[in-house]
């Protein structure tokens, strides 16, 4: 990752920056001279290079003292030795810092000079663990930032995914990216083997099967302990398919736990204590996130089991018309989804249709349930179940896509529908879906005053209506839907409109 290189230039440019200011200040002060070896840099001291160096140019260490010599090409650092003389009569001293090996030369010493000597070298000491320390500061300060950054983005995007597998891809693959992998998968229980590869080379099932086959201990132990494990490549494995690996579970719900494992190619870096950190959070965000969604997920099946036991106690208001909401509502998806509608509509559809008529709770059994012709008063007394159910329905937040279907679903496009006579695409799309559906269950299911029409029949009302009772567009996706529905599930078919009579079978009931 871009930052993780950042990162590591920054923090070596700044430790060299501040030990060379500190090397002028002891130079100027205590009157020492300091060269310092370590990987990013190597500096002689002075009186070195002026004269312990005979050659100039060519090997610039050459006539060097056995000290410098070995200092200067990372042979031999001669950890914590006492200040002593080089070969060439310096008083040095020789401090091995984490990262770098420092000399510090004094060319005479003498009493008093050796103890300041003695100072510098312990004050430099002091200074290069400070130093370290500080850079360590600063990366840990850096990994945090970067973390953030990643949650950021994790957050941003999990927003825009509805179900658990989906978040739980998007928090692989930036895991992935932020741990600079080459691929990821989590094996889960519940949704099976999720997998994301930085490029088409990775062999999914191969890789797969090659965890599970020579890392089914670390899998064992993530699952039982659930902590993190790291796998580098030729620490226990050796094989073509060897790569360093990162496990680590993936949330805990009803005692399953998803493992998730991070995979650098071989010949890639191993994998750092920073990367497990920034793993463990990212795994813990996500952990939680999951849970949430699953929550939520939970919760709104519940609410939609209540109401469909609300609504069908409705229904039952009415024996004629049991099952009559769910079948609208059924049907209502099923047209939406044949045009094209969006998810979040079509689960609008579902509970608009579901809900349409429960402002009938408000209308009196004897209207409802009256066998024969409705009186003025009577026939407004049901029209009034639209606005009723709007009042039910509008409080509800979660409801806000469903309500003027509720409220409109009995509008038809010559404007001579209920409550407001709106016509034509004055009626909003979800409430002509509705207006529809409704038609063709009640046009198919029998009423106390009437038989159901056998589903030729209806269907060639509906396709009188259309343009005056129906709207045409909405009507046509429905046929289309309706014919594909039936020819391809049958079995759910006759689950769903059982009840609809084709016309052999209303002729063998006449006979
Ligand atoms: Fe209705
Ligand atoms: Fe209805």
């Amino acid at each position: 990752m871009a930052s993780s290189t950042l990162l590591d230039n920054d923090s070596v440019s700044q430790e060299a920056s501040a030990r060379g200011d500190l090397r002028c200040l002891l130079e100027s002060a205590v009157g020492v001279e300091i060269g310092v070896f370590g990987v990013s840099e190597c500096v002689l001291p002075p009186t070195c290079s002026r004269s312990c160096v005979a050659a100039s140019g060519g090997d610039r260490l050459a006539g060097a003292c056995a000290v410098v010599r070995a200092l200067a090409e990372h042979d031999e650092w001669l950890a914590g030795a006492a200040p002593s003389m080089c070969d060439q009569g310096h008083a040095i001293a020789v401090h091995c810092g984490p990262v770098s090996a420092s000399l510090l030369l004094a060319p005479e010493v003498d009493g008093t000079e050796r103890a300041r000597f003695e100072a510098a070298l312990s004050l430099w000491e002091r200074c290069e663990r400070l130093i370290f320390e500080n850079d360590g500061l600063a990366n840990e300060l850096l990994r945090s930032f970067e973390q953030l950054n990643v949650m950021f983005d994790v957050t941003q995007q999990i927003g825009r995914v509805a179900d658990a597998a989906g978040v739980k891809l998007v928090l692989m693959r930036k895991s992935a990216e932020a741990l600079t992998c080459d691929w990821s998968c989590c094996l889960s229980p519940v949704d099976g083997v999720l997998w994301w590869s930085r490029d088409r080379q990775e062999d999914q099932s191969r890789t797969v099967e090659w965890i599970r086959d020579q890392y089914a201990d670390a899998l064992r132990s993530v699952e039982e302990n659930r902590q993190i494990l790291v796998r580098n490549a030729g620490e226990s494995v050796e094989g073509p398919r060897d790569a360093s690996l990162l496990f680590g579970p993936f949330g805990a719900e009803h005692g399953v736990t998803d493992l998730v494992v991070f995979g650098r190619r071989r010949g890639r870096p191993a994998f750092v204590a920073g990367d497990v950190m920034m793993m463990d959070a990212i795994l813990g965000h996500g952990g939680h996130v999951i849970s949430n969604l699953r929550l939520a997920e939970r919760i709104r099946t519940m609410s939609f089991e209540a109401i469909r036991a609300l609504v069908s106690a409705i229904d039952k208001k009415d024996e004629y018309t049991r099952g009559h909401s769910e079948r609208v509502g059924f049907l209502a998806r099923l047209i939406g989804k044949q045009m094209g509608l969006a998810s979040t509509a079509l689960q609008d559809l579902e509970w608009a249709g579901l809900l349409h008529d429960i402002g009938k709770i408000g209308v009196l059994d004897d209207v409802l349930r009256k066998p024969g012709k409705l009186t003025v008063e009577e026939f407004a007394a049901i029209k009034e179940h639209s606005r009723m159910g709007y009042d039910v329905v509008a409080p509800i937040q979660a409801f806000a896509g469903v309500r003027e279907a509720v409220l409109y679903h009995h509008e038809v496009p010559d404007g001579s529908g209920y409550p407001e006579g709106l016509a034509g695409d004055e009626i909003p799309i979800l409430a002509r879906i509705v207006h529809v559906a409704d038609t063709f269950d009640a046009l198919t299911s029998s009423r106390s005053y009437r038989e159901g029409f056998v589903l030729d029949k209806a269907l060639s009302i509906m396709r009188e209506e259309m343009g005056t009772r129906l709207d045409t567009a909405v009507t046509l996706a429905f046929f289309e839907a309706f014919d594909t529905f039936r020819a391809e599930q049958p079995g759910r078919y006759r689950q769903v409109f059982g009840h609809v009579k084709e016309a052999a079978e209303a002729e063998e009931d006449d006979g």
